[in-house]
């Protein structure tokens, strides 16, 4: 079988609860961490796949998230405010439980949070975007940036669209599209969050506007025409699915993993 269709099969697989066997064999005990509008949508389907919620954790019970409650939990999900996911994390490693993590405008401690991971033989899964859509949507973010790297006319930028609520800016989903490009493309050296500062930069435009789940557009412009790149998220079902597949593919797991090690990206 070839390796890109054992990867979509077994997505669609694990999406349906059509093998009693396969859900039977994966069943664990998830503390969620932030019972917001994710950890909400990350319950529903938890619960839909057999999956049990040991713990509960919001603002208001936060004290309650120790190495005694965590003690029958497999696999902690997490998604709070950049402010506190580190504390978080740091708490689920000290009781031995792997943390998979969506929460994001946290960044600049990834690498310290992966060395102390891999130091102490944690597992850690982080992603900017769980749904299988933006995580192809990145490859070919970053297929188009290699040939747009021969074409120096365009000019690029992303836009990230967003909830209102939403506290962080850029997206993570922006920052890793940035990422992406400046890897490919020579003339842009940096990022910049809402403002013209040369054409060296690669501008990201933030727009917080109403209940938009999230749509990200990259856009290449030149004197004559503009080839743009969306994705639209429908909902947050599919970053939910995206972090309860990880927390099944945590299980029992140390070290550091993202979306291209669950999708065999
Ligand atoms: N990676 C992805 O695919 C993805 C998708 C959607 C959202 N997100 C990110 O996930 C995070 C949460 O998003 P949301 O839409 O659920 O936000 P939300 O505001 O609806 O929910 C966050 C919840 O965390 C709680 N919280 C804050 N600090 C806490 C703490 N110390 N301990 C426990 N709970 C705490 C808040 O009270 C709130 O209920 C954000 O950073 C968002 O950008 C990531």
């Amino acid at each position: 079988m070839k390796r890109g269709s054992h990867c979509a099969s077994l997505f669609y697989i694990r999406t349906e609860i059509s093998s009693k066997n396969l859900i039977h064999l994966m069943i664990m005990n998830i503390a969620l961490i932030g019972y917001g509008k994710m950890g909400r949508e990350i319950e529903k389907i938890a619960l839909k796949r057999g999956h049990s919620i040991s713990l509960k954790i919001d603002i208001a019970n936060m004290a309650e998230l120790t190495v005694a409650n965590l003690k029958d939990t497999d696999v902690a999900i997490e998604f709070t405010s950049p402010e506190s996911a580190y504390r978080n994390y740091l708490l689920c490693f000290g009781a031995g439980v792997p943390v998979v993590s969506g929460t994001t405008g946290w960044q600049s401690k990834l690498q310290e949070i992966e060395t102390i991971c891999k130091k102490d033989k944690n597992g850690f899964f982080w992603a900017s975007n769980f749904s299988l859509g933006v995580n192809l949507f990145f490859l070919i973010n970053n297929k188009i940036a290699e040939i747009m790297n021969k074409f120096p006319e365009y000019d690029i930028a992303i836009e990230d669209i967003h909830h209102n609520n939403k506290l962080d800016a850029p997206s993570g989903t922006a920052i890793t599209l940035a990422e992406g490009i400046l890897k490919e493309i020579n003339r842009k050296k940096d990022w910049v969050l809402n403002e013209f500062k040369s054409v060296q930069s690669l501008q990201i435009v933030a727009k917080r506007i109403g209940e938009v789940p999230g749509t990200h557009i990259v856009t290449y412009d030149s004197e004559v025409d503009s080839i743009e790149i969306t994705h639209t998220a429908k909902g947050r079902r599919g970053f939910a699915l995206g972090a309860v597949l990880a927390a099944e593919f945590m299980k029992g797991k140390t070290g550091v993993y993202g979306m291209k090690d669950l999708l065999n990206l």
